[in-house]
């Protein structure tokens, strides 16, 4: 004599509660409802049947399905929860604790590698520019000749503010480059800065996280052409990534406040899950730059019969992963204390082209 169904529905019930993990609980799933499990035998048997018992053992068991599926659903959900507690305690942390002297802390390689490009800059005789993360239209777009239609706007996955009272939106700046604006705004040519911060896009993979740091570069000057473009961004290149002969090139581009404009890939490999610089068959684009538009000087306040000079934004998390062969962007804001045991930076280890960049 088969088990009746309230027999089965008991029987499963029971089981479904005592699993102990999502393993076992996978065990009792297949053998009620997998291919060849209780229920679904149940289900074949139904044809034998004459019509009228047929229909109604045939809800009865779909209610039983019903009933041991929703059951599961909210066994695994539990499960679920106690095994993410179990990790939260055994992870625990007190960030109230006094520092330990014995235990020191590290630095973030987006820390680090910021410290060392201005070190580079520095010695080029660059300053440092800063600029709000939340912007407002006319600086983070329409200064840099990005009109409302532009579908350079598209590109840039931008986060909106909620609109302000007039209908004007704020935004997090999608890139660094209102900072040439400020800076333009606030200051007479000669200029040369350098501006690195925060930026924020809406996109997320292995390359791109939505908040992410770029440096922007800014020279203005009378005589400022391409070829102190090309030269300023190799010697930077060399400096910071402390190889001679670097493989680098610039492929042209286009963006609206500058023209002409170039990206700059670095040669690099990714053999083995590991990224390396240098030698290699693959390229990395780091950076995006060009001769300042004179649109965009004007709107700077700069006339551009009298002057001209070039700009850059880099990716710096991008240039760090490319030096530390860091293989994924994401982990940089995993905040894990074991990813930065490993890739982080002594804290007195201060970076100066002197003294060496990182040890
Ligand atoms: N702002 C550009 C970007 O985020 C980079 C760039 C800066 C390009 C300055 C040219 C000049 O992609």
């Amino acid at each position: 004599m088969t088990e009746t169904l309230d027999a089965l529905k008991e029987r499963t019930l029971g089981a479904i509660a005592g699993a102990a993990d999502l393993a076992a609980l996978d065990q009792v799933r297949v053998a009620a409802l997998g291919r060849k499990g209780a229920i679904t035998e149940m289900m074949k048997g139904l044809g034998t049947l004459a019509l009228e018992a047929r229909r109604e053992q045939g809800q009865r068991l779909n209610a039983l399905k019903d009933a041991i599926a929703e059951a599961i659903a909210a066994r695994q959900a539990a499960l679920e929860a106690a095994s993410i507690d179990a990790r939260l305690s055994s992870e625990r942390l007190d960030v109230t604790l006094p520092a330990r002297p014995e235990r020191e802390g590290r630095v973030h390689p987006v820390s680090q590698v910021t410290d060392e490009l201005i070190a580079v800059f520095a010695e080029m005789g660059f300053a440092i520019a800063e600029g709000p993360d939340i912007e407002d239209d006319f600086h983070n777009f329409e200064a840099l000749n990005i009109p409302p239609e532009h579908p350079a706007r598209q590109e840039h996955d931008t986060f909106y503010f909620e609109p302000r009272a007039d209908g004007s939106r704020l935004v997090l700046r999608t890139h660094t480059s209102p900072v040439q604006i400020r800076h333009m705004l606030s200051h007479r040519p000669p200029l040369r800065v350098i501006a690195p911060g925060r930026t924020y896009r809406c996109d997320s993979d292995m390359t791109h996280t939505p908040m992410f740091h770029q440096v922007e570069g800014l020279v203005i000057g009378e005589d400022i052409h391409m070829g102190h473009l090309k030269g300023c961004l190799r010697d930077f290149c060399e400096a910071f990534f402390e190889v001679a002969d670097l493989p680098m090139r610039f492929r042209p581009s286009y963006f609206p406040f500058t023209s002409p404009s170039a990206e700059v890939d670095i040669g690099c490999s990714r053999s083995g899950g590991q990224l390396k610089i240098g030698a290699g068959d693959d390229w990395l684009e780091i950076l995006g730059c060009g001769m300042v538009h004179p649109k965009v000087l004007r709107n700077g306040g700069i006339d551009p019969e009298r002057w001209q000079g070039f700009a850059f934004g880099m990716g710096i998390d991008r240039i760090a992963m490319l030096k530390y062969g860091i293989p994924d962007l994401r982990s940089f804001f995993d905040a894990d204390l074991r990813w930065i045991d490993h890739y982080g930076f002594g804290a007195l280890d201060v970076p100066t082209l002197f003294g060496g960049l990182a040890r």
